[in-house]
């Protein structure tokens, strides 16, 4: 692994399965990302990301209301972690809670959200998971695909900072179009966070 202490600390939140950080994890390995991760949160204890940064030795933190007594308990850690290792950038992959606005403050124009798809269509409340493919597919649209974004105070509406299409094909279902899209979040966000960084 790529560990040198010169390389620029990146920090990731996640919820679910953690297939964007692994693919984050294995850029660092090959060279492609000088970076190290210095943190994974998750809201979520069970969260197989936690377990997947536990496995590659990256510090892994539940994080949670539950956790930290409450909102502002939070915020408090969330602050903590990313003034204690110095993070550069921080990745939201798969996060599903709002992070506190003096989260997204203390790393300003330095916090980005991947989205399956290619915003504004298909962002904002209930657009998350599997219901943003089946949305597209509903709606008739033959192209769909992954936004990188800006996190504001206003969740889906930062500023876009890259996006590429994906195709929607016939006979797609949710499920095929999801994976379609998941492929090509993992060729992209690696590359966002790079320019991020080759910026700051
Ligand atoms: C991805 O589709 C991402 O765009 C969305 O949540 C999903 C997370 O997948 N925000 P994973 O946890 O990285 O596998």
């Amino acid at each position: 692994m790529s560990l040198s202490a010169s390389h620029p600390s990146i920090a990731v939140l996640c919820s679910g399965g953690g297939s964007n950080l692994q693919a984050l994890m294995e850029r660092i390995d090959r060279g492609d990302l000088e970076a190290k991760i210095a943190w994974v949160a998750s809201n979520n204890g069970d969260s197989p990301a936690l377990e997947r940064a536990r496995r590659a030795g990256i510090p892994a933190h539940h994080v949670s209301v539950r956790t930290e007594g409450g909102p502002e308990g939070v915020e408090r850690r969330l602050l903590e972690l990313v003034t204690a290792h110095d993070v550069q950038v921080l990745v939201l992959a798969g996060y599903m809670k709002v992070l506190p606005a003096a989260v997204i403050r203390a790393l300003p124009g330095r916090v980005v959200n991947i989205h399956p798809a290619l915003l504004p269509a298909f962002g904002g409340k209930g657009m998350y998971g599997v219901h943003v493919h089946e949305a597209v597919l509903e709606s008739g649209a033959q192209w769909t695909g992954v936004t990188i974004h800006l996190v504001t105070e206003n969740y889906d509406e930062g500023p876009v900072l890259r996006q590429r299409v994906a195709a929607v094909m016939p006979g797609d279902t949710p499920a095929s179009l999801g994976s379609r899209v998941l492929a090509l979040e993992h060729d992209t966000l690696w590359r966002e966070v790079r320019s991020l960084l080759e910026r700051t």
